[in-house]
């Protein structure tokens, strides 16, 4: 029954992001998903909720639905026409609207499950997977890898971290190398951990590429 509903939602996903180009592509949602149940495995989380808020988690992104509401609605419509439990339902939803709150003014996480598909979703952001992602997001919005005359922001809104110019490598600053002390679960940290020192040792290697020094 679950994994059926699973199997259906993951095809329901994978055909409306497949054409999507704003960095939730399916492979993302794929990525979060096999993460999520791995976190989960080791936090003792429910499988079933993890598996199928992470596959939901982007529906309901402003950039894909439109607006909030809407897409929180279209989750809604969906898991009820495979016949999910009422339970389950309210705490997909609530895992995803309180997820999608940007720019880390996020509410805290108020289950293990929300804890740790928000943990797969940031995780999805740094590491080797993190760099490639941050290079193709700026070259898809023109932004230069690296300008050392534009200063990294310090703190910014929303609308200043979703519309201002930036570079890639200012990117890591603003957002990538915090990420790790937001991790809610210990075993998401130690694989955070590992992340991290990953992209700084890229940030190190760059720079000394940069001047032409290695
Ligand atoms: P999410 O909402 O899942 O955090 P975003 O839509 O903000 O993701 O970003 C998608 C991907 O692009 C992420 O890997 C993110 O780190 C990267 N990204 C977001 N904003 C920028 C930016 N200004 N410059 C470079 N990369 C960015
Ligand atoms: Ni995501």
């Amino acid at each position: 029954m679950k994994e059926q509903m699973m199997k259906q939602t993951e095809k329901f996903v994978k055909d409306k992001l497949r054409n999507e180009s704003s960095g939730h592509d399916w492979y993302h949602i794929y990525r979060v998903k096999n993460l999520a149940l791995n976190i989960a495995e080791k936090e003792n989380a429910d499988h079933f909720v993890c598996v199928m808020a992470a596959l939901l988690h982007d529906i309901a992104d402003e950039k894909i639905a439109g607006t909030e509401e809407e897409g929180l609605k279209e989750v809604k419509q969906w898991l009820e026409s495979i016949s999910v439990e009422k339970s389950y339902i309210t705490h997909i939803l609530s895992i995803i609207s309180t997820m999608s709150f940007k720019g880390g003014n996020g509410k805290e996480m108020d289950s293990i499950e929300g804890k740790v598909v928000q943990d797969a979703d940031r995780l999805d952001a740094i590491g080797a997977i993190g760099i490639g992602r941050t290079f193709a997001y700026s070259g898809a919005k023109g932004q230069l890898m690296y300008d050392p005359e534009i200063p990294v922001r310090e703190t910014m809104t929303k609308e200043q971290y979703r519309n201002e110019r930036s570079t890639a490598i200012n990117h890591f600053y603003e957002k990538l190398l915090k990420l790790k002390h937001g991790m809610n679960t210990p075993y998401a940290k130690k694989l955070a951990d590992d992340r991290h020192a990953f992209l700084e040792n890229f940030l190190e290697q760059f720079f000394e590429e940069w001047e032409g020094r290695k």
